[in-house]
């Protein structure tokens, strides 16, 4: 007897987001647009897709009639684990106090250090095993973890291993990235912290869960020197390079990300326009966090010629207790479109194939295709009502290798027949 998953079947869909064709590592410029929302079904086994038609024998078949199957969403930037929450900042926020301010008075990055200092390993993991709840009931069927919140040695390790614990309690794929750069934790200056970071390389390989080193690059944090050696440190123990970069203001810090051989560069509001094309034509994603720019009123990156660069083009929350404390990937599919100017198949090919390809998990998910892991959404209409209806959650179904491992509470039962 197997006691992998049951087989699934899902009959009757209106829409099944498809890319334009097999195979596809990502999708760039008009590939996003190509991608196909056609009447389908389809069959999945021992958790993957098997066939785009339905089958008759299966143990388990969802009736998704009106509805839409799209892949889950695979969100490529988070800040999970965190400590608690900044309510208060955003309040000052609102007001019109910056986020430069805020940090600068020691809010912001160093609050959460705090917090996360002075939260139990139980008390962290609860409040992110809690989130990472809520996300699998708005579709996010991966996602990225980093540290950062640590500021010291000892506590960006405990981050990571959170994370990993994370990885084990929540039924989400995870991968973990070390935001090692993220503020210049006190008594350091920028290049002695960094001296820090490369005597910690070792451990963080050996943390062995650890798949990429990010570092903040802004007037309040890093610069391009650090980015450079960050590089160097990435490529040197084989983990991929992203950086939080252009979010604040404009550092110039693509050039010196793409010469290093960056995987991704997220945030961009400020990117200067000669990066757009060099960006665009890498093999590096631009990951746009919409939530970030809309809560934090920051400026808005230039998506539509991001994507007409035919760049690698991602979206995703952000999700952090300052900047984005956004954890739905249909809000951030709502407010990219308004923002941006995106059509539902946009939005929803940076929201899957585009984001797995930013973690390098494109081989497996992010994509309806026999073959990958049956990560599945039936949604409750047409793809373009998960922007339309903003603020609804449209997550009917979620399917997690196979499984069915959330249905809302008002999906009438006569849909899953077992
Ligand atoms: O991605 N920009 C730097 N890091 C986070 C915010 C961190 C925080 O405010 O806690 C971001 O927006
Ligand atoms: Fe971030």
């Amino acid at each position: 007897m197997s006691a992998g998953p049951p087989s699934l079947s899902i009959t009757g869909a209106a829409q099944v987001l498809r890319p334009p064709r097999d195979g596809l590592q990502h999708l760039r410029g008009d590939e996003l647009a190509a991608q196909t929302l056609e009447p389908g079904e389809l069959a999945a086994r021992d958790g993957r897709i098997t066939a785009l038609e339905r089958d008759p024998i299966a143990e388990v078949t969802i009736d998704a009639s009106g509805w839409t199957v799209v892949p889950g969403f695979v969100d490529c930037h988070t800040h999970l684990p965190f400590a608690g929450w900044r309510a208060g900042e955003y309040d000052q926020k609102l007001t019109g106090v910056a986020y430069e301010a805020i940090a600068r008075a020691g809010g912001g990055i160093a609050a959460s250090s705090r917090a996360l200092r002075e939260s139990t390993d139980e008390a962290v993991l609860a409040q992110a095993g809690g989130l990472a709840g809520e996300m699998l009931a708005a579709g996010t069927t991966t996602f990225e973890c980093k540290s950062g919140y640590g500021l010291s040695r000892e506590q960006e390790m405990r981050a990571l291993v959170l994370a990993r614990e994370l990885e084990i309690q929540v039924p989400q794929t995870t991968t973990s990235t070390a935001l090692l750069a993220h503020a210049v934790p006190e008594g350091y200056t920028a290049d002695t912290w960094m001296e820090v970071v490369q005597a910690m390389m070792p451990e963080v390989v050996a943390a062995g869960s650890v798949t990429a080193l990010d570092i903040f690059v802004e007037s309040i944090a890093f610069g391009l020197p650090q980015l450079e050696l960050m590089g160097q440190l990435a490529a040197a123990s084989g983990l991929a390079l992203r950086c939080h970069a252009e979010q604040l203001s404009t550092m110039r810090s693509v050039p010196v990300a793409l010469e290093a051989g960056a995987r991704s560069l997220d945030h961009l509001s400020m990117i200067h326009p000669d990066d757009i094309a060099p960006l665009a034509a890498a093999r590096c994603a631009a990951v746009l966090l919409p939530g970030a720019e809309f809560l934090g009123a920051e400026h808005r990156a230039p998506a539509r010629a991001l994507i007409d660069a035919g760049a690698i083009f991602a979206l995703a929350t952000d999700a952090n207790p300052g900047t984005s404390p956004v954890f739905s990937m249909p809000v951030i599919i709502g407010l990219g479109a308004r923002l941006y100017g995106l059509s539902a198949r946009e939005t929803l090919g940076a929201s899957t194939l585009n984001a797995a390809w930013t973690l390098d998990l494109q081989h497996d998910r992010g994509s309806i295709e026999v073959g990958k892991r049956a990560d599945l959404l039936v949604l409750d209409g047409p793809a373009e009502a998960v922007a339309y209806r903003f603020g609804h959650n449209p997550v009917a179904i979620a399917v997690l290798g196979g499984e069915i491992v959330h249905v809302r509470d008002d999906v009438a039962e006569e849909r899953i027949s077992r």
